[in-house]
């Protein structure tokens, strides 16, 4: 495997339960490219963290083989490489900073990666602009919100410059104004940096900016495409739990009656420009 990219190959992942093995993922083959937004969907249990762990190299399948730019995770010695290229961020920011001020818990990344501290210095002003805390430089973690708090954890991960960001539910514990902000900044870290995005969430609604869904169903890859072609099978999605955002069933019932809505639409204002053009 060389070049750039993701690459998963027959991936599965099993687990030792209380009765017997648990399948967490089944025979997943999947690539990611560099660039694009992925939105991975699931309910509980669908394979969704162990998916975004297998990324990184944190959890190893039993079968088949991944890639990262090329390099083999079973490959001795190169996690550390792995992890840099491969950022993770979790739900909750509780478990993810563990210095007292903001500036460390954001340098801590680049300086074991052992930069000089210019190098380090305007890593940490970059992501910290980036989403938003400049003016958060010199406080304490713990004293910001919970969605302040996600916004240094992805700092934190910024200041590494990996190629790809895997978010596991990382709106979930925050209110509906950070979530939007958080959101806000992935996309314009995937959009203006070039930063691939793996996020990962139950919530459909928080998949808007993803060029190419994917829709986990115990351990198997469910449904795949672009946020059109997934949330325009509403039968399927209703089989297995899931509903498409508001604004899909707003465009599937425009679709059903006769509208032609062409294109990517992820706001309700792009919806409207495009019901006007008709
Ligand atoms: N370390 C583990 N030990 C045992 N079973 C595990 C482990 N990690 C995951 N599993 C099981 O594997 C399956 C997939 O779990 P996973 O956490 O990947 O799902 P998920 O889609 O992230 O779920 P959720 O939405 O609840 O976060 C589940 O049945 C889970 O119980
Ligand atoms: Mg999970």
């Amino acid at each position: 495997m060389n070049g750039r990219g993701i690459e998963l190959i027959n991936v599965s992942k099993d687990f030792a339960g209380d009765d017997g093995k648990i399948t967490a993922l089944a025979d997943i083959s999947l690539s990611i490219g560099p660039g694009e937004y992925i939105g991975i969907l699931g309910l509980n249990g669908s394979g969704k963290s162990t998916l975004a762990r297998i990324l990184n190299g944190l959890v190893k399948p039993n079968t088949g083989k991944v890639y990262v730019n090329g390099i083999d995770l079973d490959s001795p010695g190169r996690l550390t490489e792995v992890r840099q290229i491969v950022g993770m961020v979790f739900q909750n920011p509780d478990n993810q900073l563990v210095c007292p001020v903001v500036a460390e818990e954001v340098s801590f990344g680049p300086e074991n990666l052992g930069l000089p501290s210019s190098e380090v210095d305007s890593r940490v002003d970059w992501s910290l602009r980036l989403v938003g805390l400049e003016d958060k430089k010199h406080h304490a973690p713990h004293l910001l919100s919970g969605g302040q708090k996600q916004k240094v954890a992805l700092a934190s991960v910024l200041a590494m410059r990996p190629d790809y960001l895997i978010l596991d539910e990382p709106t979930s514990m925050l209110d509906p104004s950070s979530r939007w902000d958080v959101l806000e900044y992935l996309r314009k870290v995937n959009a203006e940096n070039g930063i691939t995005i793996v996020l990962i969430s139950h919530n459909p609604e928080d998949l808007i900016h993803a060029s190419r869904l994917i829709v986990l169903d115990r351990g198997s890859i469910y449904l795949q495409g672009s946020p059109r072609e997934v949330y325009s099978e509403v039968d399927k999605l209703a089989a297995i739990g899931l509903e498409p955002p508001g604004i899909y069933n707003l465009i599937n019932r425009l679709e059903r009656e006769g509208y032609r809505i062409d294109g990517a639409i992820e706001t309700i204002p792009q919806l409207v420009e495009s019901l006007c053009r008709i």
